[in-house]
C-alpha cells in the first residue's frame, strides 16, 4: 500500500540556475525541481529540450521566453523570472496561453541605485582611468592638474523614470546637495517630490538642464532608443549619461557618435543593446565607464531575489496567488 505522500506528485519545475542552497531547500519541499548546474549558461536548444515536461520555469533575463519556448513546453503554467525587468518575456503570448509570469520587484531597488550612483561617481571623478594609471607604474606622484574630473555636488541630476530605483537615485542626490529634475509618465505625489527635493519636468527640459542624466525606465516598445540622436543633441556638452536599466533604451551607435562629436562629456553603462556584446566604439574610450550588468549583483540582494522567485513558485503551486504575478491567473 502506498503512503499518502507517495500519491502526491510534485509539480516539475526547471531552473536555469541552481540558485542558493537555502532557497533550493524551500523549493524542494514543494516542487520536483531540476537545476541547470553547469558553469556555462544553458544553450537555447538545451533549454527547449529541458522545458518539455515542465510545469514551471525559473529563469533569468538571459533566457528568452517566447512563443517558441512555450510551444516546446506544453505543460508550462508558470514562468518565474529572477529579475525585476521582464522584457525578455513575451507577456502577451504567455497570457494568451494561460501561463502566469512573476518577477522580483522591490528587493533590488537600493542595490541598483547604489550601482548607478557608483557609476556616476566613477565617471565624474575618473576613478577607472585613475586606477589604470596608478597600476601602470607611470604615476609619478600628486600633480595639481592631472585627472581633473568634475564636481558632483551642487550639480543637476536628471532622472528619466521615477519608479522605485529612480526615486532612490533622487534620495542619494540629497546628500550631494544636488538639484533634481525628473521626468516620468506619471507625476509623483507632491509629498514624494517634497521629501526627495525633486522637480517634475518635461523630458526635453531634463535633457537640456541636467549635468547627469540617469535612466530608470523599463524597456518597452515605447522606450526602445528613447535616448538617441535627438536626445543627445539636446543634452549639454558637459553632461554625462548613466544607464543601469536596459541597453536598448539607448541607441548605442548614436551614443558613440555623440561622444565622438563632443555632444556629451561621457557615459557610464551597466547594460548594452546586445549583451554581452559592447559596441566597439565604446571599448577604447576613456570617457566611458563600462560595467558587466551588475546592478543587483550583491550577495544580499541576489539571495533576496532568489527567495522572492521561490516564494512566487511555492505560492503558485500551492494554489495561492503568486505575490508578484504580472498577468492574471488563467481561469
Ligand atoms: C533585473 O532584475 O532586471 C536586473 O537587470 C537583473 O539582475
Amino acid at each position: 500500500m502506498l503512503a499518502l505522500g507517495q500519491l502526491v506528485t510534485k509539480p516539475k519545475v526547471f531552473a536555469t540556475k541552481p540558485l542558493f542552497p537555502s532557497v533550493c531547500a524551500v523549493l524542494n519541499r514543494h516542487i520536483d525541481a531540476e537545476y541547470w548546474n553547469e558553469s556555462e549558461r544553458i544553450t537555447r536548444d538545451e533549454l527547449l529540450r529541458r522545458v518539455a515536461r515542465m510545469e514551471g520555469l525559473i529563469c533569468l533575463p538571459t533566457d528568452r521566453i517566447d512563443a517558441e519556448l512555450l510551444d516546446a513546453a506544453p505543460k508550462l503554467r508558470l514562468v518565474a523570472t529572477v529579475s525585476v525587468g521582464y522584457d525578455h518575456v513575451d507577456l502577451e503570448t504567455c497570457t494568451k496561453r494561460g501561463v502566469v509570469v512573476t518577477n522580483t520587484p522591490g528587493v533590488l531597488t537600493d542595490t541598483t541605485a547604489d550601482l548607478a550612483w557608483g557609476l556616476l561617481t566613477a565617471l565624474a571623478r575618473r576613478i577607472v582611468e585613475g586606477d589604470a594609471w596608478t597600476r601602470s607604474g607611470t604615476w609619478n606622484g600628486l600633480a595639481f592638474d592631472t585627472f581633473l574630473g568634475c564636481d558632483i555636488w551642487g550639480k543637476t541630476l536628471g532622472i528619466i523614470g521615477f519608479g522605485r530605483i529612480g526615486r532612490e537615485m533622487a534620495r542619494r542626490a540629497l546628500g550631494f546637495k544636488m538639484r533634481v529634475l525628473y521626468f516620468s509618465q506619471n507625476r509623483a505625489p507632491e509629498e514624494i517630490e517634497k521629501e526627495l527635493g525633486a522637480e517634475f519636468a518635461t523630458f526635453d527640459r531634463v535633457l537640456r538642464e541636467s549635468d547627469f542624466v540617469s535612466l530608470h525606465v523599463p524597456l518597452t516598445r515605447g522606450t526602445r532608443h528613447l535616448i538617441g540622436e535627438d536626445a543627445f543633441s539636446q543634452m549639454k556638452a558637459t553632461s554625462y549619461l548613466i544607464n543601469t536599466t536596459r541597453g536598448p533604451v539607448v541607441d548605442e551607435a548614436a551614443l558613440v557618435h555623440a561622444l565622438e562629436t563632443d555632444k556629451i562629456a561621457g557615459a557610464a553603462l551597466d547594460v548594452y543593446e546586445q549583451e554581452p556584446k559592447v559596441h566597439p566604439g565604446l571599448l577604447s574610450r576613456r570617457d566611458v565607464v563600462l560595467a558587466p550588468h551588475i546592478g543587483s549583483a550583491t550577495i544580499e540582494t541576489r539571495t533576496k531575489m532568489a527567495q522572492v522567485a521561490a516564494d512566487n513558485v511555492v505560492a503558485f503551486f500551492t494554489g495561492q496567488t503568486a505575490p508578484n504575478a504580472l498577468n492574471a491567473r488563467p481561469q
